[in-house]
């Protein structure tokens, strides 16, 4: 069980953290205590409607609180603007005002989705996640980015808004298919990787648990990671002083993984996982990363069932996927390297034939 009040100065922006198992029950207090909210609009998918959109209208209706909701269908394809435009139909609608809030239910998608809506609506309402994916709870919830997908590529629109609260559940991963689960512990080495070295070491010493889903484990991983990811938003919530990239390691290559596939095939945390064993070979070579560390970083995604070779995709198709990334420079394709355990570097550009020697040495054919 944790709590947490981050904030934001100057301005006076704050988010409230609750993670416990079983809170769900309890979603209709902490948006009252969150956001004095009298009246919501859930936002949600198909599939986490089916599975707790009741329970969450109960505990709401009990606070007193009025509730509506909107389901959207699951998966990326949710994160589009014509969704956005629907959900602002549905707000006026509903005649969502400015003392009311949107609550975002569910795992990633919902919550960027559902999260740049309330940063649009009325110009920014209020707004709490639920998060119910691994993903959700211990990365995307915090740090206050939201988007929808554009033709274009992927969170080409979308704006930073911090949500008033942040509720986790870790029982909800109960019900989240397996590799749903172990995709999502790709971000907490992510984070221990670039940011917490402690948080490296606590989930060595728990990669058992975590790789099996046990709901203790997977608790301290939420709780771990919200911290670090905080301290470093905090730092730099605007991605303006270079302390937040961090956050990106392993993505360069994981996000051009998955736009080389189409985005099918391959998690989201899949991706990332492979994109770190490819960052940690990189870090050695050219950051000084220890050959015991990168060891430790690819041993413990080992245990943690996570992927161990790129997938059957032409080199030069994932170069160029890179080339399109919107953190791309205008000389090249920087990276995130690491020096030592939780000190991940700002980005540096690199040669591609370097990055092409990497992926091969993590299984990458030409
Ligand atoms: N805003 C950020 O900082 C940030 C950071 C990382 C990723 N993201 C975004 O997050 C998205 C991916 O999120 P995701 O991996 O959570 O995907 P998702 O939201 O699509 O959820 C994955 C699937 O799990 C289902 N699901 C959710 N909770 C469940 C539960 N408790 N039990 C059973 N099924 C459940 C969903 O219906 C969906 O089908 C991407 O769009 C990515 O861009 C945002
Ligand atoms: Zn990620």
């Amino acid at each position: 069980v944790a709590d947490l009040i981050l904030r934001y100065p100057p301005r006076a922006v704050r988010s409230r953290v609750h993670v416990a198992p079983g809170s769900l029950s309890q979603v209709g207090a902490f948006v009252l205590r969150a956001s004095g909210a009298r009246r919501v609009v859930v936002v949600t998918d198909r599939r986490v409607a089916g599975l707790y959109l009741a329970r969450v209208r109960r505990s709401l209706r009990a606070a007193g609180v009025m509730v509506d909701a909107v389901v959207v269908p699951s998966g990326e394809r949710a994160k589009s603007p014509a969704r956005l435009a629907a959900l602002w139909d549905a707000f006026a609608g509903f005649g969502l005002g400015r003392r009311d809030a949107v609550v975002a239910l569910g795992g990633g998608v919902v919550g960027d989705l559902a999260g740049f809506a309330a940063a649009t609506w009325l110009r920014g309402v209020p707004w709490i996640v639920v998060p119910t994916t691994l993903l959700a709870q211990v990365d995307s919830s915090v740090g206050g980015k939201t988007a929808v997908d554009l033709a274009a590529g992927k969170n080409l629109s979308g704006a930073f808004h911090q949500p008033a609260g942040v509720l986790v559940d870790p029982e909800t991963l109960d019900t989240l298919p397996r590799w749903q689960r172990r995709a999502g512990l790709a971000e907490v080495v992510k984070m221990g990787m670039a940011i917490d070295a402690s948080l490296f070491r606590w989930a060595e010493t728990q990669a058992e648990g975590l790789a099996r889903g046990q709901t203790d484990a997977l608790a301290g991983a939420v709780t771990r990671s919200i911290r670090a990811k905080a301290r470093v938003v905090l730092a730099d919530e605007r991605e303006e002083t270079g302390a937040r990239t961090a956050l990106n390691y392993g993505h360069t290559l994981g996000h051009a993984l998955e736009a080389a596939r189409g985005y099918r095939g391959l998690l989201h945390g899949e991706a990332v996982a492979l994109g770190m064993r490819v960052a940690a070979s990189l870090s050695e070579r050219l950051a000084g990363l220890s050959p015991e560390s990168r060891a430790r970083q690819d041993a413990l995604l080992d245990r943690l069932g996570l992927p161990r070779r790129l997938p059957p995709v032409p080199i030069a198709r994932v170069i160029e996927a890179m080339a399109h990334d919107k953190k791309r420079d205008a000389r090249g394709v920087r990276w995130v390297l690491t020096p030592r355990i939780g000190h991940a570097s700002v980005p540096r550009l690199i040669q591609h034939g370097l990055v092409t020697a990497a992926c091969r040495e993590v299984g990458a054919r030409v």
